[in-house]
């Protein structure tokens, strides 16, 4: 599976320019597809849920023009699809599955709508029941209620009123609202038990409204869509960028100091989600907005814990139950039972992951409760779900962590991970590779404790790793079986004191036998993919001084200042000498010598993380410098590039 590691992050300050919206975009496509006229719309969001929009219009025979950017032509179709039978695939993107299937099965015609099996997973029977009191003709293909469906030509009885509920998801509701002036007849929708999520109701009306059809509301029960309702194209129409996405942003800078500032919402938003400001700004953030952009700075005490009704704002909430893990107190959010049938069921992978990094999280069938407690390094399941992704970035604050599967983040944000790295500061990274003896190991330390800095021995875990597998009779070259060891190591790094299953190892793992394991198990991709995650979690505030042979190459290749730490062989061999002597080992030069190059050829020549400079590493050759000479100019250099 593919991850994404994340060190622990220091601040968070700047500007992001916003994706689209998700929700106004896949709205305005489907609306621009029903309308008369051709409609330009202007920055669409790019994303999966757009994709499977545009694929299935295309599909359906309406005119779609990419200008370039994020700007398409549609070419409306006055409210008849051209394409009367075809099979249509939506992934995951509820916001297509749900508008289409309702102007399809009014629209007429043979259509079969497919997703992946999350989606079928999700209900749409609530829907369908409005649908069938208007004649549509409807067949689950799958589970009652459920995706896929298949579509049949119906005799429409338009007119009346029909009944939806509204407590599931406000999808439903916009499905119906955004079909129903197919029929050309006034049709009242009652809303069932309470709606929810009713902002994204909002957004509905505002774009049929753009387009040319305007709801009578009373209240959020009754809904009347008048007769001879039609569309029509505004021209050319904005999208609005994302105000969920703006969430994720704004919680880094009232975590991370900020000010940071999203531009593509603002005051003037349609979108509900811009809210979420409000309840950051509950939990003591600092927020300034202006028509279209809103800012976040962190308050001087910290975030305080909020007890909050969420219906409102469901998508953007999940953010505020990861900023709960830096706010003082309990964090409940309540009304939030539509993330159960939304991408997973976001409350049992909320309560999951929060738990695997320590937290305290209570769970209930419409609420969760967080309250943070230490925070410890963890891999973070997504559930392909994006909005998981992007929430759990926010705990970098707290702890490096692991995101698996990152890119699930294309559902609706697919450079957020670009755009996170750009405002984000994380933990600084000494990165120091060099051969064996090179005096790495103490210059690396002692450059540590002069910066206050954690330090990291990876050969220590490399030759941890040998002498565990020597002690469980498993053999050196036994990829599998010492990978497994190497994942399981319980190992403690205790100032100079290594622990091994809670016992000091001391010297055991320097002797030459074991050096010569070390090496032939640092050869195996497998060990070193188990060691990976282990050593960048090493990557705390205030930084870290990391030793091995591929600190700049493959653990932290994105570090502050990369040193290649090297000496002549002989110098090398000598002072390893003087050390195994000075421990009260036996040794010999010339043999010290031999296996020195044998070593370093091993390390130089194999397949996986060879030792090498880096380009960007800077070489120090210290045959002939004291140890205070090479801790020095190591110093420099990184008070050089820490400015
Ligand atoms: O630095 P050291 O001598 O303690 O390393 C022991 C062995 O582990 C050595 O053969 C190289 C290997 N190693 C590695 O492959 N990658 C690292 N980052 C650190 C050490």
């Amino acid at each position: 599976m593919e991850f994404l590691d994340l060190p622990q992050l220091a601040s968070a300050a700047g500007n992001v320019r916003l994706p689209g919206s998700k929700s106004i975009s896949n709205r305005v496509l489907l609306l621009a597809a029903l309308a008369d006229g051709e409609t330009e719309v202007r920055d669409l969001l790019a994303s999966d849920d757009t994709e499977r929009m545009l694929e299935a219009l295309q599909a359906l025979g309406v005119g779609v023009t990419a200008l370039g950017g994020e700007n398409w032509r549609i070419k409306g179709c006055g409210g008849r699809f051209p394409v009367k039978q075809a099979e249509l695939f939506l992934g995951n993107a509820g916001t297509a599955f749900r508008p289409l299937t309702a102007a399809l099965a009014l629209a007429g015609g043979d259509y079969v709508l497919k997703g992946v099996a999350r989606m079928h997973e999700r209900p749409i029977g609530d829907l369908i029941d409005g649908l069938r009191q208007l004649g549509a003709d409807v067949t689950y293909l799958g589970n009652d209620g459920y995706p896929p469906l298949h579509l049949k030509p119906a005799t429409i009885r338009p007119g009346g009123t029909v009944s939806v509920r509204g407590d599931v998801s406000s999808q439903f509701l916009t499905g119906l609202l955004m079909a129903l002036p197919l029929t050309g007849v006034e049709t009242t929708v009652d809303v069932v038990g309470e709606l929810i999520s009713k902002p994204y109701i909002e957004i509905t009306l505002a774009i049929m409204a753009r387009f040319g059809v305007e709801v009578k509301r009373e209240g959020w029960q009754r809904f009347v869509v008048p007769a001879g309702s039609v569309y029509r194209s505004p021209g050319t129409i904005y999208v609005e960028g994302d105000a969920s996405s703006a969430s994720y942003f704004l919680a880094l800078g009232a975590i991370g100091g900020g000010p940071l500032r999203v531009e593509g919402v603002g005051r003037d938003s349609i979108q509900g989600d811009v809210r979420f400001a409000e309840a950051l700004a509950q939990m003591g953030a600092q927020i300034e907005m202006g028509p279209n952009w809103m800012e976040a700075r962190a308050p001087e005490g910290g975030l305080v814990a909020v007890d909050l009704d969420c219906n409102h704002i469901p998508d953007a909430a999940m953010t505020l139950a990861t900023a709960a893990l830096f706010a003082k107190g309990t964090t409940t959010l309540r009304n939030i039972a539509s993330w159960r049938v939304k991408e997973t069921d976001r409350i049992a992978a909320m309560a999951t992951e929060l738990k695997k990094l320590g937290a305290e999280v209570e769970e209930g069938e419409d609420f969760i409760r967080v309250t943070p407690s230490a925070v410890k390094p963890a891999a973070i399941d997504t559930y392909d779900d994006h909005r998981m992704a992007m929430c759990f970035s926010l705990a970098a604050f707290a702890t490096p962590l692991r995101i698996n599967d990152p890119k699930c983040v294309g559902k609706t944000f697919p450079e957020y991970f670009q755009r996170f790295a750009e405002v984000t500061r994380a933990a600084p990274v000494i990165a120091i590779d060099g051969p064996s003896a090179s005096g790495k190991g103490t210059v690396a330390a002692r450059v540590a404790a002069a910066l206050g800095f954690a330090y990291l021995d990876s050969g220590a875990l490399y030759r941890l790793t040998a002498l565990a597998a020597q002690r469980a009779g498993v053999a050196w070259d036994n990829e599998a079986a010492v990978a497994a060891l190497a994942a399981q190591l319980d190992v403690e790094f205790n100032g100079e004191e290594i622990l091994l299953g809670g016992v000091v190892v001391g010297d055991a793992i320097r002797s030459e036998d074991i050096s010569a394991g070390a090496s032939r198990v640092a050869a195996l991709g497998a060990v070193r993919e188990a060691l990976l995650f282990r050593q960048r979690a090493f990557n705390r505030l205030p930084g870290l001084v990391g030793d091995g042979r591929d600190m700049g190459s493959v653990i932290f290749p994105q570090a502050q200042l990369k040193v290649f730490l090297t000496a002549s062989a002989e110098e090398r061999a000598s002072r390893r000498y003087k050390q195994l002597i000075g421990k009260g080992f036996s040794a010999n030069l010339p043999d010290l010598l031999a296996d020195l190059r044998q070593r370093d050829e091993r390390d130089a020549q194999r397949s996986v993380a060879p030792l090498r400079q880096e380009a960007d590493a800077q070489l120090l050759d210290t045959t002939t410098l004291t140890i205070d000479e090479a801790v020095n100019q190591v110093l420099t250099w990184f008070s050089a590039v820490a400015q």
